[in-house]
């Protein structure tokens, strides 16, 4: 099932078809220039890692040609488990000895106003502050946030021009993400679903009113156009 929505365009696609596409992605663009990419937390991607490496879906090649990014993370040690871009290194980038140059991790040893004034800097030096992630990857809280965008979250209100900040989550400690503006300075986006606990949430970003202070990651509709949404059918069981 594919459908238009205002936050952009959702596909019905069991995990194993998400994680191909996933790949696909990943390795799309021209072979002449690295492809710059953001990944996400949580769950989804860990898995994706293991399956990648599990089936050898992925030469070291292709990954080796990205630049490794993470779209949010936490103001964590690389070696701490909650580490998005560590756990990207521990299962994906390592084993498939993807060398540092390409290796883009926030710098966590700095303060978090330091490790995101350092990352926008070094960005706009490298690619311009015009473009942000050639590929994005999302996911969605139970509580409809996504990258650090957390309901309430004074980022929404915050109309800051820069790809990248850092902030305060109040009980969840410092955090580093993307920027609303920087999204839609992405040229893909993709969210990925999964899972029968996001289907209340799933149902309610996609079908109610836009009321992005509460449900943050409905703030994808200022950048639709550039939008996949990949659920799985456990996610999309209320839409
Ligand atoms: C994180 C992400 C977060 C995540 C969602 C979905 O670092 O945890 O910032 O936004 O993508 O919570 O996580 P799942 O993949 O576990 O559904």
């Amino acid at each position: 099932m594919t459908r238009t929505t205002p936050y952009g365009t959702l596909e019905v696609l069991n995990l194993e078809e998400i994680f191909k596409r996933t790949c696909q992605a990943l390795t799309a663009g021209a072979a002449n220039k690295p492809r710059t990419i953001g990944l996400t937390g949580g769950s989804t991607p860990k898995a994706f890692y293991k399956w990648v490496i599990d089936n050898q879906a992925l030469t070291a090649a292709q990954v080796g040609h990205c630049h490794w990014y993470t779209s949010d993370e936490r103001h964590v040690p690389l070696e701490s488990e909650d580490s998005n871009f560590g756990n990207a290194a521990r299962m994906l980038l390592d084993p498939l000895n993807v060398e540092s140059g390409h290796r883009f991790p926030w710098d966590t040893k700095k303060t978090p106003q330091e490790a995101a004034k350092a990352l926008n800097e070094a960005w706009n030096d490298r690619y311009g502050a015009e473009k942000c992630f050639d590929v994005c990857f999302l996911g969605m809280g139970d509580d409809g946030h996504t990258a650090s965008w957390f309901p309430g979250s004074p980022l929404m209100k915050a109309n800051l021009t820069n790809n990248f900040t850092a902030l305060a989550v109040p009980g969840k400690g410092d955090r580093l993400t993307i920027t609303p503006a920087g999204l839609t300075r992405c040229t893909q986006v993709i969210i990925v679903v999964t899972g029968e606990a996001k289907a209340d949430r799933l149902g309610r970003v996609i079908n109610s009113h836009y009321t992005p202070h509460t449900q943050p990651v409905q703030l994808l509709k200022n950048c639709a156009t550039q939008v996949s949404w990949w659920v799985d059918e456990a996610a999309a069981s209320l839409l």
